[in-house]
């Protein structure tokens, strides 16, 4: 199953060490640490093999993608002797970058970038295209009676004002060119009542929001825990300390705010209360692609005694994203392929914020996720609730 992987962000660091890894796992230079569906229990035959994912993508900058892999490399992100490797392989990659669409109105980018897909597509003749935003991460959507429904919303998008955020008008150009949409980031996307009704309309699945890679992946095993003990978590508080582009842009108080919200969702949705304490992101530029998080919690147990725990997580934030980039490319080209409609709720595994999903608890998210994955495999549909 030829199946693309079209970048929003695509020469930003999570996408380029998805690209650097999914090309190093082709050419079998790497192993598939960190890639959850080479795991037994998700492995199987619905899903495209990594030498049918074939890269493009749109970005703002025009840094070309080997001085991006380089620098990842020097960085220690990525090892030297993979990006060295894989020139032309890059090469080709890069020849499918394009920069992001530019015009008079949302509208007039929206069908440049349908273009963009639709090209790529027929250029390469995928079965189908994955369209998966990594850019930075923007500020909550500013409402708009255009974001209702359809037919609202692309008569907005002839006027002159901004009607969608960037994340929402790649997910509108990729539902109009038929692919399938998924958000790794805290932003928009795809979550408006008109894109919704257009991915039904037009057959296709979406999935999201915002990658859990670290700090909230360790809470989704922790909270259920305290929860289970029945153990009262009084307070829980987070730093965050991180640099790179993502550290960068999240100085922004707009976008700040869209990620600490997402962060926080879990400790409220699994303990049913919220505890005190917040998290923080602050940038370090020096910490590069590196962050940092600690996190202190205070909880009570029998008779009311007082204890706490703390934890540091130090992880390399595009080592860890990169490889559930490939797995969501896969696992949603695969429900594609079997016909699932709408919101990928049994993809909530992967996301900090997921759509629709009863549990943010990563122990019943994998155990929804292995039933979907298994149904896919078996040749029926993921499941009843999406089969379209
Ligand atoms: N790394 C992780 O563990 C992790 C986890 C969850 C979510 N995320 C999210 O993934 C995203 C990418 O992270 P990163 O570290 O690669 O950031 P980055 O800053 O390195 O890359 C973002 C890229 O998006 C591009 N971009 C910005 N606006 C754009 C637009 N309108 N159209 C096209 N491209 C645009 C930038 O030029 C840049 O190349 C962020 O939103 C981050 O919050 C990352």
């Amino acid at each position: 199953m030829r199946t693309g992987v079209w970048l929003v962000g695509a020469r930003g660091s999570v996408a380029t060490t998805s690209i650097v890894g999914g090309l190093a796992l082709r050419a079998g230079l790497a192993g598939p640490t960190g890639c959850v569906t080479e795991l037994p229990e998700l492995r199987g035959p619905a899903l495209p093999a990594f030498a049918d994912l074939v890269y493009g993508g749109h970005d703002v900058v025009t840094t070309p993608l080997c001085k991006r892999a380089e620098a990842l490399a020097a960085a220690g992100v990525l090892p030297g002797r993979l990006v060295a490797a894989l020139p032309d392989e890059l090469a080709a990659v890069e020849e499918e970058l394009r920069p992001a669409p530019t015009g008079a109105t949302q509208a007039v980018r929206a069908v440049a970038a349908t273009r963009d897909l639709i090209g790529f597509r027929d250029r390469h003749q995928l079965d189908r295209v994955v369209v998966v935003n990594v850019s930075a991460t923007e500020p909550p959507a500013h409402p708009h009676p255009g974001h209702a429904d359809p037919t609202a919303l692309r008569a907005a998008l002839t006027g002159p004002q901004e009607v969608l955020p960037a994340s929402s008008l790649y997910a509108y150009a990729a539902l109009e060119a038929g692919c399938a949409y998924v958000d790794f980031t805290p932003s928009t996307g795809a979550r408006l009542p008109a894109l919704h009704t257009l991915a039904v309309e037009r057959g296709l699945p979406y999935a999201g929001h915002d990658g859990k890679t670290g700090e909230t992946l360790v809470k989704s095993v922790l909270a259920p825990m305290f929860a289970m003990r029945h153990l009262r978590v009084r307070s829980w508080s987070g730093l965050n300390l991180l640099g790179g582009g993502d550290g960068a842009n999240l100085v922004d108080p707009g976008a700040n705010a869209a990620k600490v919200e997402s962060k926080q969702r879990v400790l409220g949705e699994t303990l049913g209360y919220v505890p005190q304490g917040e998290t923080r992101i602050d940038f370090v530029e020096e910490l590069g692609d590196f962050k940092t998080a600690w996190d202190l919690i205070t909880f009570s147990g029998f008779l009311d005694t007082r204890m706490r725990m703390e934890f540091t997580w130090h992880g390399c934030d595009s080592a860890l994203a990169a490889p559930l980039v490939l797995d969501l490319a896969r696992l949603t080209a695969a429900a594609h392929a079997a016909g699932e409609v709408g919101p990928l709720t049994e993809l909530g595994f992967f996301f900090k914020d997921p759509l629709g999903s009863p549990s943010h608890s990563l122990a019943e998210q994998w155990g929804r996720l292995v039933n979907f994955t298994r149904g896919l495999h078996a040749g029926h549909g993921g499941s009843d609730e999406h089969a379209g």
